[in-house]
């Protein structure tokens, strides 16, 4: 076998057992009751595509609201992270474009800070697309993409390098996952690094009811769209047979908890089949796809206390809509 056979056969490994695990993770959901869906699973590259096309609509603001905080107070944010450690590498969970991460990359290296940058994402699309694009566009930036889970890939991260590290979690990926889950990921986090340590967190906050839910009812359809792709997705990757124009796609806000929720609700009595299993839906019946949990600024510094953390500063846009956070380990 030459290296390169060796190469592919490996490659098709990790294939089989990604695939494995989807459609592991695919049947459980559709199992259980009420049924559901990971939200991690909306990014293949058709999801990465139309992901692009939500940030593009007028109603959906956090993008926006968060660019301006890393692209108006990048200063004083390194310089409360430099204070406390001189030198890190920065590691990013869920990088996706990495369009908010740049404008911290960019100064770090306009200010002759030497890092290794490692974005980590689920995506092998993104993954592969930024270490091409991002060194070309920050000359001096060194990047190393980490394809995988967060936890895995924090893990080879901490095996490349002993540094202390700056962890970005940025555009509020926490808020897909519930608030108990928050918790135990964030505890998890913690005792994945290393004292001193720090993180950088994105909270969408929670605000007028009405504009929160505009932003996951986009009037063009892109979230609508975000949705039905996952079981294209299941359809395409896991040899499904879902008639994708017979859910419906139905976002709700709750003010009080700030849970903001969507759903897949199917309009007739169907079966559906999944590499050959087969799958009941009555009419109505509900897929939950996916949380973007709101939290207040109080909400997100509890959240960091009850994880082991000391939240150290935290930055809001002019709307006061989007909360960027400083925790140390
Ligand atoms: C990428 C998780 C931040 O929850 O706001 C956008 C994903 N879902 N519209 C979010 C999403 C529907 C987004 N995050």
């Amino acid at each position: 076998m030459n290296s390169e056979t060796t190469f592919i056969s490996r490659h098709s490994d990790k294939e089989t057992l990604v695939r494995a695990k989807f459609l592991q993770d695919v049947l459980k959901g559709l199992s259980s009751s009420p049924k559901y869906l990971e939200s991690k699973y909306f990014y293949d590259n058709n999801g990465d595509r139309i992901f692009q096309q939500i940030m593009r609509c007028p109603e959906y603001y956090p993008t926006d609201c968060e660019l301006e905080i890393l692209s108006g107070q990048t200063a004083e944010i390194l310089h409360l992270i430099r204070e406390r450690q001189e030198t890190f590498d920065l590691v990013e969970l869920g990088a996706g474009d990495a369009l908010k991460s740049s404008y911290l990359l960019k100064y770090l290296i306009g200010q002759g800070v030497s890092f290794t940058y490692y974005p980590i994402d689920i995506s092998s699309n993104v993954i592969e697309s930024l270490t091409h694009r991002l060194p070309a566009e920050i000359p001096g930036l060194v990047v190393k993409g980490l394809n995988g889970e967060y936890f895995n890939m924090l893990e080879q991260a901490a095996m490349q390098s002993s540094n202390p590290k700056l962890v970005l979690f940025l555009g509020s990926n926490i808020g897909n996952m519930f608030p108990d889950d928050a918790l135990k990921f964030c505890i998890r986090l913690r005792e994945s690094l290393a004292p001193g340590d720090l993180l950088l967190v994105g909270f969408d906050l929670k605000k007028d009811p009405n504009t929160v839910l505009a932003a996951y009812n986009d009037k063009q359809g892109y979230t609508k769209e975000f949705n039905l792709n996952l079981l294209t997705r299941i359809n395409r990757e896991l040899d499904g047979d879902f008639d994708v124009s017979a859910f419906q796609h139905y976002p709700t806000y709750n003010p009080e908890s700030g849970a903001c929720e969507s759903y897949l609700v199917s309009s007739r009595k169907q079966q559906v089949h999944i590499d050959g299993q087969m799958i009941n839906f009555e009419a109505t019946e509900t897929i939950h796809m996916e949380i973007s949990q709101k939290y207040t600024p109080a909400e997100a510094d509890q959240l960091a206390k009850d994880a082991g953390f000391v939240p150290l500063e935290s930055y809001v846009d002019s709307k006061g809509w989007f909360l960027d956070t400083i925790w140390q380990c």
